[in-house]
């Protein structure tokens, strides 16, 4: 008996604080919205719900997630009320690319945010953004891009050019933060970063041990769910932040003060 009505009770709760969200479709207690949500079609799933709920409502994955899903609410969102939208989760799986809590630029948020916001315009404006120096460095990394073009295909065949374009723009943003870039015949460490990138993606997306984190954050020190929705993706992009500091650490010791 006691069971019970604890669980009427739980019941009971969800659903009174599921009312306090915009209306969607119905959550069950626990799994929420995931019993009926398809991830090859979650975009389209969407976008109708958006249709039949006024473009704002609430699905819970299990967590709850308001969803907007027309240009007029997105826009009011995020400029009208940019302020109030400003926030961030602060959950996995943002935060498993965050070395230390609240740093970095596009998952913090409040003053931290504002901060490093103006610091780092501040320090890509010395270093050339907007600026021709700039464009110089765009220019070599196109260079590269053709001359990696000419060297690898017939000009006749079909050619796959996603990875030649991801290392192009790759190229430029490590000229400007590192001052070097990757040829293509001596890709091998870009293509290294590339893969823990598009590992940890894999890991992250619509994977339920990361939901259930996301919902209940002390779930990362449970076996099994733990290591596949917290500690994986945590010991995959840790090897990409490694790289990172190392390279700031290089850049530390060369860099002259008085410069
Ligand atoms: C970059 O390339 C474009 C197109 O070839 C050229 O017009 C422009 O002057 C170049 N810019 C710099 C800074 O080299
Ligand atoms: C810069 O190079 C690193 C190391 O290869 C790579 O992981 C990273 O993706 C590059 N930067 C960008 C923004 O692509
Ligand atoms: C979640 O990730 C783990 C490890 O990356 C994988 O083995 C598992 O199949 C994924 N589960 C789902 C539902 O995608």
């Amino acid at each position: 008996l006691l069971v019970l009505s604890c669980v009427l009770t739980y019941v009971f709760l969800y659903y009174q604080n599921v009312r306090r969200y915009p209306k969607g479709p119905l959550p069950l207690p626990l799994i929420g919205n995931l019993y009926h949500m398809n991830a090859e079609t979650l975009h389209e799933d969407l976008h109708l719900m958006g249709k039949k709920y006024g473009h704002c409502f609430t699905v819970f994955m299990p967590r709850p997630i308001v969803i907007f899903t027309d240009y007029s609410t997105v826009k009011e969102a995020l400029i009208t009320q940019g302020e109030h939208y400003g926030g961030r989760s602060h959950l996995v799986p943002d935060t498993l690319l965050q070395k230390f809590v609240q740093t970095g630029i596009l998952i913090s948020d409040g003053e931290v945010w504002r901060e490093q916001r103006r610091v780092s315009l501040r320090i890509f404006r010395e270093l050339g953004m907007g600026k021709n120096i700039m464009e110089a460095q765009v220019n070599r990394s196109i260079d590269e891009l053709l001359v990696q073009l000419k060297a690898t295909n017939d000009g006749v065949s079909a050619y796959d050019i996603n990875f030649p374009l991801q290392l192009c723009v790759g190229n430029v943003i490590n000229e400007t933060l590192f001052g070097y870039h990757f040829k293509y015949s001596d890709s091998a460490t870009f293509r290294f970063f590339v893969d823990i990138t598009v590992k940890h993606l894999r890991m992250i997306k619509d994977n339920l041990s990361v939901m259930i984190i996301q919902a209940w954050p002390w779930a990362k020190h449970l076996p099994i769910i733990g290591t596949i929705g917290y500690k994986e993706p945590k010991a995959n992009i840790g090897k990409y932040q490694a790289f990172i500091e190392e390279e700031v650490n290089k850049a530390a010791k060369s860099y002259d003060r008085n410069h």
